[in-house]
């Protein structure tokens, strides 16, 4: 049995179901409906309907930005959604269903983009558009429609340091001025309600909200912590708390080599001190933290993750040297995988200042590399990519958001417990 989603009415949504045009972007929120909520099912349905074209070109495809979100996203929705009558063949390696009247419903990825080539489609949907790789629409995509006719559906939230952020901002601008193209924008709000998204102020900085949950286009200053404040997030005096471990972010980069020294009280990340040297190995920073905060009670140490496939090894010497080091009552944490740069980018601007303005990280004046790396370390332009030219730059930004990325990762999941304000419509599709 296939089961559709009991959908609640909402203007855009239920115009974007009904466009009819060839070329169609979706700018909303995140959770508001894009994928499963309206694309998925219309990439299905038109599946699903009686076929009049050649049957080479009865394909539909759904593009994820990698195999593994691509899967994650949209494998088992369409198989929910098609009846088990309607299918003649599955395929799980390749990702594609063949149905009774000839359609083939495919998902592929932008990393893997010239699988897309080669044949024609009669619906495409590109999901997460701005974190594609550059060019799926325009090279891959919009080629195989010519022949067919087909219509593709790029949807997308704003991102401003996305991969393809700034030419996915140029297709919204054209598409929303010219009347043969479909523009649809809505917010999270507007499905959801004020008071959902409200709860979700403190997940995300003021900027990432408004790109995430307004799909409001925000200029990129390209500086990687652009939340960060000078007055609020600064400070020139820190007590140091006796009876709190002393956290201690680390980068074994060895010139520079950092550690970031911080404690943790309520909820907030107080960085007090730093520790930099060039040529210089973990024992050598270890020493010098001996030799100041000695004689403090209990060392909690944070870094990059460490396993053999995913790191060097030096890495693991690194930790193994901390966690051998008799001289500290310490505990050592580090995950098991990183998480994505982009997330632990996002878990510190949002701690630098969330988008209910308050301010959960602060720093000494003395600790000036990590000042310096928030005020300096940026993109490389029109890209979601660091700039490492400057060898001194990141080290400390990177020993200072290994402890915010452990301690308050980035989670986005739909509440569960979340009930809808406003009643739902009559079911199936609007
Ligand atoms: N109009 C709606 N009424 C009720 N639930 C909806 C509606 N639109 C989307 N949903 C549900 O909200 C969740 C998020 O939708 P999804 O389309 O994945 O969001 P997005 O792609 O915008 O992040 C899904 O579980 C979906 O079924
Ligand atoms: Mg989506």
């Amino acid at each position: 049995m296939s089961i559709w989603p009991k959908l609640r009415y909402h203007p855009v949504q239920s115009a974007l179901w009904q466009c009819r045009k060839q070329h169609i972007i979706a700018l909303a929120g995140r959770q508001s409906g894009k994928t499963k909520g309206i694309c998925i099912p219309k990439l299905v349905l038109a599946a699903l309907c009686k076929q009049t074209q050649p049957i080479d070109n009865r394909n539909y495809l759904y593009v994820g930005p990698t195999r593994l979100q691509a899967k994650g996203i949209a494998w088992d929705y369409i198989k929910s959604l098609i009846p088990k009558k309607a299918i003649t063949k599955i395929s799980e390696t390749e990702l594609q269903i063949n149905l009774w009247n000839g359609s083939k419903i495919m998902i592929m990825s932008g990393e893997a983009r010239e699988r897309i080539d080669g044949r024609g489609y009669l619906g495409v949907i590109i999901d997460e558009c701005s974190d594609q790789p550059p060019g799926v629409f325009e090279e891959n995509v919009d080629p195989a429609l010519t022949a067919t006719k087909g219509w593709c559906i790029r949807i997308g939230i704003p991102k401003r340091s996305g991969p393809s952020g700034s030419s996915f901002r140029k297709a919204c601008d054209e598409y929303q001025s010219n009347p043969e193209k479909g523009y649809f924008h809505w917010t999270t709000a507007s499905l959801w309600g004020e008071e959902y998204v409200d709860k979700r102020r403190s997940v995300l900085s003021e900027r990432d909200f408004r790109e995430q949950f307004e799909a409001s286009w925000v200029n990129s200053t390209g500086v990687i912590a652009d939340a960060f404040d000078e007055v609020q997030n600064v400070m020139d005096y820190y007590e140091i708390q006796p009876d709190l471990p002393i956290v201690v972010g680390s980068d074994f980069n060895r010139s520079p080599l950092c550690f970031e020294l911080c404690q943790i009280k309520d909820d907030q990340l107080f960085v007090f001190d730093e520790i930099r040297l060039n040529e210089a190995s973990t024992a050598d920073a270890l020493d010098i933290l001996y030799k100041t905060y000695g004689h403090h009670n209990e060392f909690h140490f944070y870094g990059d993750a460490s396993s053999k496939n995913q790191h060097t090894s030096a890495s693991e010497s690194d930790y193994m040297q901390i966690k051998n080091d008799r001289r500290f009552n310490s505990l050592v944490f580090y995950p098991n995988s990183n998480p994505r740069l982009s997330n632990r980018f996002a878990a510190a601007n949002r701690l630098l200042k969330d988008a209910n303005g308050k301010v959960r990280c602060r720093i000494h004046t003395r600790c000036k590399g990590l000042l310096e790396d928030l005020r300096s370390y940026s993109y490389i332009e029109g890209t979601n990519q660091p700039d490492q030219r400057n060898k001194q730059l990141s080290h400390s930004f990177d020993a200072w958001s290994y402890i915010i990325s452990y301690k308050w990762p980035m989670r986005f999941e739909m509440d569960p417990d979340y009930t809808p304000t406003i009643s739902f419509g009559s079911g199936g599709m609007m």
